[in-house]
């Protein structure tokens, strides 16, 4: 690599720096990650401090116009942007500045989460909105009034005796699972995944028809005052940010207002820790000087304000080998494309693979073996693949294709009509045996513990078991002869796997593994037919005509148990004793009819959801996040901090999960905690 002299360098790098700004920007479409978008500022900055003389020629645009038809709006003061830190020094030595150029100490910060949405001005008069911007540049920006007032928490009236011009600055973002039930509906529809929450909320605010924008389910958090704050008789940010929440602006609740650099350092710490718990993505800690008397002292640059600043944290995503794309196959048969990564350690963990959905999102990703991809995890999100970096593409490389054959069997996939998926049908295809057994034994199913991956796969090998049925038949001295099994696993082992025998209807439902039938429409099945061989016997129709259950299930449902697979299966679990019958009546009542229910952590005998679905099954719903609408939240173990942070805000009761089955049997708790 050539090093070019300053000059030249400065020119690329403002230039290259513009370029990725209107693509971020103005097109929603960025083509380097926002870390390698900070590394060209880094870079740019470090040599303007070294050759100050040439700072004449970045000529940097803060965020170039796109190419559309929102009329422009003044701002009737600038849209200022933020200075970046990007380690505990560099805050520090911003600390230190201000502290000098005040002669004092600065008092009260303002600790804040970075909220990773769309810049939006709001302005009221005579209490009505008025006029909702974007930054745009900074000095202009774009009228999107009318897709603005489609969003619910941003309130159209502010109550009387408010100033008569008062302006509010805050962030339009999306929530994360807003995003991925869109994402989910794309992906059914064979339509490319929307990237991140950031750009998807950018495009919904640039539709043209506002009825999209609604459809889109965006928020908004305020976090600055602009006119107003003088005829409020506010003082401070901490005042004016309080006295928007009084007005009925979402503010957010994370926010702290400390008295030292120390405890902004314990503020960004317990950010870090807890960003992934939050239900929209943070992409760092803005920290401002509280008092507007020492703001206003402190003063700002054409880009930025000296009394605030960002504090950034590591990017979710990054950029990574795709080293090859495999295709494994489910326990319904379902061909699943995922990419084999090079280990990328990106949102708090290390990746090395990540689903590629199907086949249409190969295609529409266009990535291909050797490529170098964008690879995004968001907490526990499911790490996904966005695009290629086509500049880096190997001259060599040939774009993939999708096996028409079974990886695991070699028998020819199948893509039904109008489906986005391919399926393998061949009901004794290893894998698929494999995974539905996993399946079966799963605690979303019969809960038979002691059957992980690597045993299921040696009983296999060892040919102890075929099918799910073949575990109630198991020939135990062979398994006692394996090595790794004594007589105490061995033990616990059949333990289990007897009382496996007793578990609900919907259980062994789910555990059959009938494509399209999940927990909740086992459990309605299982209610309204009351036994096994009813369903078995009934007709399509009749079973999608049950709450809960559709047409596309019913087929399944009755496709399935027409098989003579089915047929011996059903036989030979009557045989081992087996239960086939539906709940009593009382052993399901819907004691949580209307109420809703917050599962935070892991509740002990639970699965991830499993806890969420038991609330669902008994009438009830358990959504991510707590809101006012919350009536219990459930402290599992490893539980999220601002979910508890929540409730106790909201005054909702937070019950210890060794008080979960009450809850779930009576509907309510005696005495919370
Ligand atoms: S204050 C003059 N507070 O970050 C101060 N900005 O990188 C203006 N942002 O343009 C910004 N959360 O879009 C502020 N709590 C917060 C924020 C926040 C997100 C965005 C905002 C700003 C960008 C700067």
């Amino acid at each position: 690599m050539t090093i070019s002299d300053p000059k030249t360098r400065i020119l690329e790098l403002s230039a290259e720096i513009n370029r990725h700004n209107q693509l971020y920007h103005g097109f929603d479409a960025p083509e380097i990650t926002d870390a390698a978008f900070d590394a060209l500022n880094v870079e740019l900055n470090q040599l303007l401090e070294e050759f100050p003389e040439l700072a004449n020629l970045a000529n940097l645009s803060i965020g170039a116009k796109a190419e559309n038809t929102f009329e422009e709006v003044s701002h009737s003061s600038k849209m200022l942007s933020l200075d970046n830190a990007f380690d505990a020094e560099e805050l520090a030595a911003w600390n230190e500045r201000i502290d000098k150029q005040l002669g004092d100490a600065v008092g009260r910060y303002v600790c804040e989460l970075k909220i990773d949405g769309v810049a939006c001005s709001l302005r009221y008069e005579s209490g009505a909105l008025v006029q909702a911007a974007t930054r745009g540049n900074g000095v202009v920006g774009e009228d999107i009034t009318l897709n603005v007032k489609t969003i619910n928490s941003i309130p159209d009236r502010l109550p009387s005796g408010v100033p008569d011009v008062v302006e509010v600055r805050g962030e339009i973002y999306m929530d994360i699972a807003t995003f991925e039930a869109l994402n989910e509906a794309q992906t059914e529809a064979g339509l490319p995944r929307y990237a991140n929450p950031r750009n998807t909320a950018a495009g919904s605010l640039r539709q043209k028809n506002p009825e999209i924008t609604r459809s889109r389910n965006l928020s908004f958090w305020a976090y600055q005052l602009g006119a107003g704050a003088d005829e409020a008789n506010l003082t401070s940010h901490s005042q004016a940010l309080d006295w928007l929440d009084s007005l009925g602006f979402p503010v957010n609740p994370e926010r702290k207002y400390v008295a030292s650099i120390s405890e902004v350092d314990e503020y960004i710490a317990w950010g870090l820790q807890n960003r992934h718990d939050l239900d929209y993505e943070i992409d760092g800690v803005v920290v401002k000087v509280d008092d507007y008397t020492k703001q206003e002292a402190l003063g700002a640059t054409a880009r930025a304000p000296r009394w605030a600043i960002a504090f950034k944290y590591p990017p979710e995503e990054k950029e990574t080998k795709l080293l090859d794309i495999h295709v494994s196959i489910g326990r319904t048969g379902k061909a699943t494309p995922f990419a084999v990564l090079e280990p990328v350690f990106v949102g708090g963990s290390t990746v090395q693979m990540a689903t590629l959905h199907n086949q249409d999102q190969v295609a529409l990703k266009g990535v291909r073996p050797g490529d170098t991809v964008v690879v995004r995890k968001a907490g526990d999100v499911i790490p996904e693949v966005l695009r290629p970096v086509e500049s880096l593409r190997p001259t060599s490389s040939k774009p993939w294709h999708f096996p028409t054959e079974c990886t695991s069997c070699g028998e020819p996939l199948r893509r039904p009509e109008g489906e986005a998926n391919n399926y393998c049908e061949n009901f004794v295809c290893p894998a698929q045996q494999q995974a539905r057994i996993e399946y079966f034994t799963s605690r979303t199913a019969m809960d038979i513990e002691g059957f992980g991956e690597s045993t299921v796969a040696l009983f296999l090998k060892e040919e102890l078991i075929s099918d799910v049925a073949d575990i109630y038949f198991m020939d135990w001295e062979a398994v006692g002869n394996l090595a790794g099994f004594g007589s105490i696993s061995v033990s616990n082992l059949q333990t289990s796997i007897e009382k496996s025998k007793e578990k609900p209807l919907a259980s062994l439902l789910v555990g059959f593994g009938i494509r399209h039938l999940g927990p909740s429409g086992a459990t309605a099945l299982a209610e309204h037919f009351g036994h096994l061989d009813a369903i078995a016997h009934a007709k399509d129709t009749e079973i999608a005509e049950v709450e809960g259950v559709g047409a596309k299930i019913g087929e399944s449902v009755e496709a399935f148990f027409a098989t003579e697979v089915a047929k011996d299966l059903i036989r030979r679990l009557r045989e081992a004793g087996v239960n086939l019958e539906g709940p009593e009546q009382s052993s399901l009542r819907q004691t949580l009819e209307g109420k809703s229910i917050v599962i935070s952590g892991t509740v002990e005998g639970y699965s991830r959801t499993g806890a969420q679905d038991a609330v669902k099954e008994r009438g009830g719903k358990s959504p991510g996040s707590v809101s006012n609408k919350t009536d219990y939240v459930v402290l599992g173990e490893n539980p999220g901090a601002s979910k508890i942070s929540k409730a106790e805000e909201l005054g909702i009761p937070v019950i210890s999960s060794d008080k979960f089955q009450q809850l779930l049997d009576t509907g309510t708790v005696s005495t919370p905690r």
